[in-house]
């Protein structure tokens, strides 16, 4: 545990904080964004059942929280597997921690006090290792943002397939033709591929 770690340094402030949660087991490594939950000091994540980070978690009880705000990675973690090549492996307490090479700066976690429901698990992050890379200033892009709603409403979709969200998703789609750069344009299109 990491005693008098500001959160706050590692972007990561009060309410959720949307991350790419790296995993893995043994050599299998996997990517999602997740969200960080911050109340005052303390963390937690809910990973809902189905997907692989559900898995590792559970059994390896860690994980890293990458910063990034590249859209491409955002949007391609979200619907496949990332590249082993974006990867970075990182040793440390005896084991190997994967890690995205794009990240900003992450936070790897100990999870404990798990609780399970029928369709999530909700866990307490404890910090055990932090790095940064660098340091991005970069102004509010809506762009970015669309990006984000954008794969919220597309995974739902991808749940549900209500049409509801397809809409939802057109919407976010033009806020990101209007306000986003190439790469948040690029993202876009390649999230529409993926529905
Ligand atoms: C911005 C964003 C935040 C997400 N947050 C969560 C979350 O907190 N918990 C969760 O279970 N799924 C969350 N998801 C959905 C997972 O990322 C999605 O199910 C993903 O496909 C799981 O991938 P995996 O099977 O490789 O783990 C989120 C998706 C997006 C786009």
């Amino acid at each position: 545990m990491l005693r008098n770690l500001n959160l706050d340094d590692f972007g990561i402030y009060e309410g959720i904080s949307e991350t790419i949660v790296t995993t893995n087991r043994g050599w299998a490594t996997n990517a999602a964004p997740m969200g960080i939950i911050r109340r005052k000091d303390k963390l937690f994540i809910r990973i809902f059942k189905g997907s692989t980070t559900y898995n590792n978690v559970l059994s390896e009880k860690v994980l890293v929280a990458n910063i990034t705000w590249d859209p491409l990675t955002i949007v391609n973690s979200t619907f496949s597997d990332l590249k082993d090549s974006e990867f970075q492996n990182v040793n440390f307490n005896s084991r190997t921690f994967a890690t995205l090479k794009k990240a900003q700066c992450w936070v790897a976690f100990e999870c404990t006090n798990t609780k399970l429901t029928s369709e999530s698990f909700v866990t307490e992050l404890v910090p055990i290792r932090t790095h940064i890379n660098k340091c991005i200033i970069r102004a509010p892009n809506r762009g970015l943002f669309g990006i984000i709603e954008a794969c919220i409403h597309a995974t739902r979709y991808r749940l549900t397939n209500d049409e509801k969200y397809l809409k939802l998703i057109k919407a976010y789609g033009d806020i990101v033709e209007k306000c986003g750069g190439e790469n948040e344009k690029e993202a876009i299109k390649l999230l529409y591929s993926y529905l």
